[in-house]
């Protein structure tokens, strides 16, 4: 079997980066569904992520979500953000597409980051969609399970919700289309950190693969490939990454 090499990143004209939680889990921010510490295994979805749980008790869901955002602001990028931040100053044309909704890929120096799902850090009406415009920073760090009322929109005093995509919803259509004509156009993907069970982001390497890109896979466990043009490193993001990024430089 050939080993992707980093040197081909050289070669590449436009890269895609297509990341998960797997990204942010060396910055100590928890994915979804690893065992024993993704937060779907200790915390119900349809309670926390859904339209529905926020009508039925807001303050358990923005409590919750909160909670989220204050791990995210005392969290730092890892090595693989800031690799993926440092590629995009040595190929052509680079886009980071994210499924996460912490902001650690700005932070580490991205641009033009395309979040599929939204992001902690911009909470809108629930009532009318405005963007919140006020302050959300707790006095103190909120814990895990600690309601907290939602503050209200300056508009129409309808609750505020987080600003992330909850199950059950579509993503925001121009965000979609953004990740699609950049998926289209890429010549190499490389899908970090994702199992690869959420619908429609599930299908960013395939239609890469179908659209020509070689697409390159960094998850801890190996994934399953289709012919020479895909890859499965296996590792963690925050060692693979950087390891690319020097080979590419070579
Ligand atoms: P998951 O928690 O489903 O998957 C995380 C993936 O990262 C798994 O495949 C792990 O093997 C891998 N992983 C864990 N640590 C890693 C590391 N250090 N280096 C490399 N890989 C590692 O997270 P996502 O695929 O991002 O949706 O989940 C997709 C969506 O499901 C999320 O955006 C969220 C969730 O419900 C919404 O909130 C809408």
């Amino acid at each position: 079997m050939i080993e992707f090499h980093g040197q081909r990143l050289r070669d590449a004209f436009h890269v895609v980066v297509f990341t998960g939680a797997g990204v942010s889990a060396e910055s100590g921010i928890p994915t979804f569904r690893d065992a024993l510490t993704g937060l779907w295994e200790r915390f119900d979805p349809a309670a926390l992520a859904t339209a529905d749980a926020f009508r039925n008790d807001s303050a358990l869901v923005w409590g919750w979500y909160e909670w989220r955002r204050s791990k995210v602001r005392t969290a730092k990028p890892n090595p693989a953000h800031l690799a993926i931040a440092e590629l995009a100053r040595l190929v052509a044309r680079l886009t980071v597409i994210t499924q996460n909704v912490d902001d650690l890929h700005e932070r580490a120096g991205c641009h033009g980051v395309v979040h599929l799902h939204g992001s902690l850090h911009s909470p809108r009406c629930f009532a009318c969609a405005r963007p919140y415009e006020g302050t959300t920073d707790q006095l103190n760090e909120p814990e895990d399970g600690r309601r907290i009322d939602p503050p209200r929109c300056r508009h129409c005093n309808g609750k505020v919700r987080p600003g992330v995509v909850w199950f059950g919803e579509s993503l925001p259509e121009q965000v979609w289309r953004d990740a699609l004509a950049a998926v289209k156009d890429c010549d190499l993907l490389i899908s970090v950190g994702t199992s690869g069970l959420v619908q429609p982001a599930a299908e960013i390497p395939r239609i890469a693969r179908e659209h020509g890109a070689v697409v390159v896979h960094v998850n801890l466990q190996r994934e399953s490939v289709q012919g020479e043009r895909e890859f499965s490193l296996v590792g963690k993001a925050a060692e693979i990454l950087p390891r690319l990024l020097a080979q590419a430089k070579e």
